[in-house]
C-alpha cells in the first residue's frame, strides 16, 4: 500500500485499555459544531471530537490552536510519547522524514464515530503525514467505519474541496485499499493521499468507533 503504513498491536493491551477507559470519561462535542473547515461535511453525520492536544509548544510558544499542550498529566501523554518514539525510531526513512529537521511536533485529538457518521473523501492539509490509532475494544467488518485509502495522490493545494458539495477529483479515488479499524492498530497516511472513513452502520449499536487521530506538523511550512 503506497499511501499508508499499518502498525498492528501498537501499545500493550493494558495501555490501550487505560486509554479506552480514560476516553470513556472524556468530554466530546459535535465535530460539525466545533470544526468549521473541510473535510467535515453535512452528510458526515454526528461524529464527536475531544480536545486537541499539541505534543509540545510550537515555535511561537503556543499549541498552534490546541486546547492542551503535553504534558497534560493525562493518558494522552503516554500515547503522544509512544507515537513520537515510533516516528523517530521506525519512520525516519518514510515520508515523515527526520525528527528535528523535517518535523518536531504533532497534534492529535479523539474522534468518536457513532452509527451513521463517517468522514468524506479528502486529503489532509499541509503536514508531514497523518495518523490514526484505534482505541475501541472490538471491531467487526459489518460495523463499517473502514478507512479507505485511494491509490493516487493530489497536491496539497487541492485539499480544499469547493463548496458544500465540493468534489474530490475522480481520478484520485477511483480505486484503492481499505483498512479496518482493528483495536490497537496505528495507521500513518502519506500527505496528498485521498482517504475517507465509511459510515459506521447501525449494526454497531452502541459500540462507537473510538480513535485518536492527528497530524505531523511540517517544520518547513510551520
Ligand atoms: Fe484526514
Amino acid at each position: 500500500m503506497d499511501g499508508a503504513v499499518i502498525v498492528n498491536d501498537f501499545l500493550a493491551s493494558s495501555e490501550r485499555a487505560v486509554l479506552h477507559d480514560f476516553l470513556e470519561e472524556e468530554i466530546f462535542v459535535s465535530a460539525r459544531l466545533r470544526v468549521t473547515t473541510p473535510p467535515i461535511r453535512e452528510w458526515d453525520g454526528d461524529s464527536r471530537i475531544g480536545p486537541a492536544i499539541s505534543s509540545a509548544p510550537i515555535p511561537d510558544g503556543t499549541g498552534g490552536g490546541a486546547e492542551m499542550i503535553m504534558p497534560t498529566n493525562t493518558p494522552y501523554d503516554f500515547f503522544g510519547r509512544r507515537v513520537r518514539e515510533y516516528m523517530i525510531d521506525s519512520m525516519q526513512g518514510s515520508f515523515i522524514g527526520k525528527y528535528g529537521v523535517d518535523w518536531a511536533t504533532f497534534r492529535f485529538r479523539a474522534f468518536r464515530y457513532v452509527p451513521n457518521s463517517g468522514l468524506t473523501w479528502h486529503i489532509d492539509g499541509s503536514c508531514r503525514g497523518a495518523f490514526a490509532y484505534y482505541v475501541h475494544e472490538e471491531w467487526r467488518p459489518h460495523w463499517g467505519g473502514q478507512l479507505l485509502v485511494g491509490r493516487g495522490s493530489l497536491p496539497v493545494s487541492e485539499n480544499q474541496m469547493q463548496g458544500i458539495y465540493g468534489q474530490m477529483r475522480a481520478d484520485a479515488c477511483d480505486q484503492g485499499d481499505f483498512i479496518s479499524p482493528m483495536p490497537n492498530r496505528l495507521v500513518f497516511i502519506k500527505p496528498g493521499t485521498p482517504h475517507c472513513v465509511t459510515p459506521v452502520t447501525s449494526a454497531a449499536g452502541d459500540r462507537h468507533r473510538l480513535s485518536l487521530g492527528g497530524y505531523i506538523n511540517s517544520r518547513t511550512s510551520g
